[in-house]
């Protein structure tokens, strides 16, 4: 897990981004953990709660003196803060609420972009997170400009995938109440599969919108997917994985209902509960991105089950250090 200030205690040393390895020193570095909504995307939206769990997955951000680039070669970028790329504008909203602009970034990222695993937020908050560290500025101004650059990349975004980016631990997140960690009685391995499709998060939260407008009996199934976050947070607490499972199954019906399901994601629910899933569930915004299963001692099988039908995928844990190999 990570410190107070969300380094890893094994943080690399990176490259300058200009590339030059040990040119410039690298006078603050943190880590942003990337996410999956277990309950209650969309729905959190309308103050409705969600649970969602950190990945030990994540990113790692080095911040250098310099000029305001930001570096990531794992997804090809290479920007300058308010260019007029999307992730440009994002940094340099977040430069602005900082009042810095004489620092170089460098990331190395661990989690594939716009799948819906929370890459974006795990950037800011990393990212944030490192040149306050390098500008002296506290964890309140980190996550304050990391929350700029999250609106720069979804609109009004509900603050979910910051606040568990931030802690890395399973949450209750509810708008009008923030965050706070939920009690697990065991961590639990966990399939996470990939559509290959990215998605559109802002597009996704503006068709829900619609869609809640035209048709308000919706509100009923927002209301009904807040009302899986309780039972969830008891299955959680008793290590109940079997009713979890069901409560996902659940979930992900409703969301079919709000239609932010596709063939892909539906075809990998279903793949995942053959090959012996208790549950699964489209995870985040949906329209494509990523799929959750949980299958206890079928981690390998869904897996494969994914594979032979084209997608990739991995497992993880979440709720703390797994007991047990994967
Ligand atoms: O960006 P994603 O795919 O993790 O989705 C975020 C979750 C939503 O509820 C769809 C939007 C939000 O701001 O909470």
């Amino acid at each position: 897990m990570t410190g107070a200030t969300g380094v890893p205690p094994s943080a690399p040393v990176l490259p300058s981004a200009s590339g030059e390895t040990g040119a410039r020193p690298v006078r603050g570095t943190a880590f942003g953990h990337g996410k999956v909504i277990l309950i209650g995307e969309h729905a959190v939206v309308y103050d409705q709660p969600a649970l969602a769990a950190g990945l030990s997955l994540g990113v790692t951000a080095g911040a250098t003196d310099g000029t305001g680039r930001l570096t990531i070669p794992a997804w090809g970028l290479s920007v300058r803060a308010g260019d007029g790329s999307s992730v440009g504008r994002a940094f340099g909203a977040l430069l602005a609420r900082l009042q810095v602009d004489d620092v170089d970034v460098s990331v190395e990222a661990a989690l594939p972009s716009r799948s819906g695993l929370g890459s974006s937020a795990a950037l800011a908050i990393a990212v944030a997170r490192a040149i306050a560290q390098a500008r002296g500025r506290d964890d309140e101004a980190a996550r304050a400009a990391a929350a700029e650059a999250e609106t720069v990349f979804h609109g009004t975004a509900s603050g979910i995938d910051q606040a568990a980016a931030a802690s890395g631990a399973i949450g209750r997140f509810r708008r009008s109440e923030g965050w706070r960690e939920v009690p697990v009685l065991q961590a639990m391995p966990l399939c996470v599969g990939l559509t290959g499709r990215p998605r559109d998060t802002r597009a996704q939260v503006e068709a829900v919108r619609r869609l809640r407008e035209r048709t308000p009996v919706v509100t009923t199934v927002i209301e009904a997917l807040g009302a899986l976050v309780a039972p969830a947070e008891r299955a959680l607490a008793v290590g109940d994985i079997d009713d979890l499972g069901r409560l996902l199954d659940v979930a992900h019906g409703l969301l079919a209902a709000l239609r932010v399901s596709s063939p892909e994601l539906d075809a990998m629910v279903h793949a995942a509960r053959a090959a012996g899933a208790v549950g699964a569930k489209l995870t985040g915004a949906g329209g494509g991105g990523a799929v959750i299963a949980l299958a206890p001692g079928h981690e390998r099988d869904v897996l494969a089950r994914w594979k032979s039908a084209g997608f990739e995928g991995f497992s993880t844990g979440i709720g703390g250090k797994l007991e047990w190999p994967l």
